[in-house]
C-alpha cells in the first residue's frame, strides 16, 4: 500500500483444532503468551473487532503502550482509549503509514485482515477446548520464519504445552 512505512501482522492463539475463542473469551490459560503478546506489541497499533475489545476486561483495556484501534460498523459506539473506525482498509493505510500495526482479533477481523498481512504470530496451544470461534485458514504462500522453541515445546507455568511459529509471505 502506498505510504505504508510499517509492516501488518496477525497475531493469535490458537488451540489444536484451530480455536482461538469460546463465549466471548480464551479457552485457555497461557501467561507466557500473555507476556509475549505484550511485548509483541508494545509501541506498535493494535487493530481488534468490537467483540475482541469488549473479550477484554474493562481494567485491561485499552492495552497499556499501544494504539489501541476497534473496528465496528457501529456509527456510535464508543470505546473509552481506544479509536473507533468503520473501513478496515482505511483504518490500516492510516495506521501502517505511522508504523506496525498488528491485528489482535478476533476470528472476523483475522479474516478480514488476512489478505494484507505480511507476517503472522501465532501460538500453538496443545490443548483440545470446545470453541465457537477459529483462526483464519493458512494457505500456502506463508513460509516460516521462525518457531520458538525451536524444537518441540515450551511448557507453560499454567500447565499447558505452547511453541510460538512466526510465518512471512513467501517472496514472489
Ligand atoms: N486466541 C486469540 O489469539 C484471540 C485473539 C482475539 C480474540 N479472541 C477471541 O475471539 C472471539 C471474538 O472474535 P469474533 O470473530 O467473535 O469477533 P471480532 O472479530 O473480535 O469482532 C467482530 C466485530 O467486529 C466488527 N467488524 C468485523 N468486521 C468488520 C468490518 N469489515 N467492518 C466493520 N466492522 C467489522 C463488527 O462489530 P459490530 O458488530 O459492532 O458492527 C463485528 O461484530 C472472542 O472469543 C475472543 O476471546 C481470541
Amino acid at each position: 500500500m502506498g505510504g505504508a512505512v510499517g509492516v501488518l501482522g496477525l497475531v493469535w492463539a490458537q488451540s489444536t483444532d484451530g480455536v482461538i475463542g469460546g463465549g466471548g473469551t480464551l479457552p485457555w490459560r497461557v501467561p507466557e503468551d500473555t507476556a509475549h503478546f505484550k511485548a509483541l506489541t508494545t509501541g506498535t497499533t493494535v487493530l481488534m473487532g468490537r467483540a475482541t475489545w469488549e473479550s477484554l476486561p474493562p481494567r485491561f483495556r485499552p492495552l497499556p503502550d499501544r494504539r489501541n484501534v476497534v473496528l465496528t460498523r457501529d456509527r456510535a459506539y464508543r470505546a473509552p482509549g481506544a479509536e473507533v473506525v468503520h473501513d478496515l482498509d482505511a483504518a490500516l493505510d492510516a495506521a501502517l503509514a505511522a508504523g506496525d500495526v498488528w491485528v489482535a482479533g478476533g476470528g472476523q477481523v483475522y479474516r478480514a485482515a488476512l489478505a494484507r498481512a505480511q507476517r503472522l504470530v501465532v501460538t500453538d496451544v496443545d490443548v483440545r477446548v470446545p470453541g465457537d470461534t477459529t483462526a483464519p485458514q493458512v494457505g500456502p504462500g506463508w513460509v516460516l520464519r521462525a518457531q520458538e522453541p525451536a524444537a518441540g515445546w515450551a511448557t507453560s507455568s499454567a500447565g499447558p504445552r505452547f511453541r510460538i511459529r512466526t510465518l512471512e509471505r513467501a517472496a514472489g
